[in-house]
């Protein structure tokens, strides 16, 4: 599908056909087990200042904290015995967490239970990096958010474009399976940049592409703008399954949070992965990078047997395996 063909697709009215057409192609190149990826929000602290999180550096009104590295791996530990193959430890970026503690619990995780690990925690340099892909982490997840550069520097005042593209670079360069992706219905975003953002998603041949509506944040500076619609997100997923094929899409929690009905109807349109929090309960209502995320009073176990329900009323099955790349071997 060229540029074009991607902009008719994503302001369709119609686009019964294109999810159609997503479906077959997520059921041809990734068939029908769903990945059921454990997510563990270690710290909210951040030291960036996006003005669309809600956990952005100048929100003062979030209580912070900073789970010991022998709580998450308390944490990781109850994922496992709920069954999780895969695990997701996302924070906050900031140097809260030596890059030498970081790979003493890596290898703590691993060697206890073999799991596959992903890490979500920003930007690193490329010696950082590789110490925690040596230390046996198998996956990163870095969003560019937008390929737009201008409307990147309006939303993340104190990032710099460039950087981030090349830590996804470097990340592929150290050995890991990279994840990135975007914001849909950001303000000031048209068709055309999304058409761009699925081209240079393509052209970094990434493994997993997650991305959600954004969600207007009432303690931030985008409070009161219009946010992302859940028909332009799976408009978007469904191209992105039909442009990249055989890689991991997740249906995020904030297409859930915008309509009760959104992980399954994203599932229906192209998404084969599911990423249930499972952040101890007493921490999650200061992880609130947008409003009305669910299950803030749900635990854990509760957590995945909703997604393990959900899974099932679409007719597919849990992953039994870890679910690696797609592309190349793990
Ligand atoms: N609405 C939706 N998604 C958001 N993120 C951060 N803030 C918001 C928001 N207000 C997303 C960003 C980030 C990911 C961890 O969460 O894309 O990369």
């Amino acid at each position: 599908m060229n540029r074009d063909e991607i902009i008719e697709n994503l302001m369709t009215d119609r686009p019964a056909a294109l999810f159609g057409e997503a479906d077959r192609v997520r059921r041809l190149h990734v068939g029908n087990a769903v990945h059921l990826r454990g997510l563990i929000e270690f710290s909210n602290v951040c030291g960036r200042d996006c003005i669309y999180c809600g956990i952005r550096r100048s929100n003062h009104g979030v209580a912070r904290y900073k789970m010991s590295t022998g709580e998450i791996f308390d944490a990781a530990a109850y994922a496992v015995g709920l069954g999780f193959k895969s695990l997701v430890l996302q924070s906050g970026e900031s140097g809260q967490y030596s890059t030498d503690e970081m790979v003493a619990l890596i290898g703590r995780i691993k060697q206890a239970f073999g799991v596959a690990i992903t890490l979500s925690m920003g930007e690193k340099t490329r010696v950082e990096y590789a110490a925690l892909r040596q230390a046996g982490a198998d996956r990163y997840l870095l969003r560019f958010e937008t390929s737009c550069e201008k409307l990147f520097i309006k939303l993340k005042p104190d990032s710099v474009y460039a950087d981030r593209i090349q830590c996804l670079s470097w990340l592929r360069e150290v050995g890991f399976q990279v994840g990135s992706g975007i914001m849909v219905g950001l303000p000031g975003q048209t068709e055309e940049m999304i058409a761009d953002d699925i081209l240079l998603m393509r052209e970094l041949d990434l493994d997993m592409v997650g991305f959600g509506p954004f969600i207007p944040d009432p303690n931030t500076p985008l409070k009161g703008v219009g946010g992302g619609s859940l028909g332009l997100t799976l408009r978007t997923l469904a191209l992105i399954r039909i442009v990249m094929r055989n890689v991991h899409i997740p249906a995020t929690t904030a297409m859930g949070t915008i309509d009760p009905n959104g992980r399954q109807r994203a599932l229906e349109v192209g998404a084969n992965v599911l990423m249930p929090n499972v952040t101890p309960t007493r921490y999650r209502e200061m992880y609130q990078l947008y409003p009305n995320k669910p299950g803030l009073k749900q635990a854990p176990s509760d957590t995945f047997e909703t997604l393990r329900a959900l899974v099932h009323s679409v007719g597919r099955t849990v992953a039994t395996d870890p679910g690696h790349s797609l592309k190349r071997s793990a």
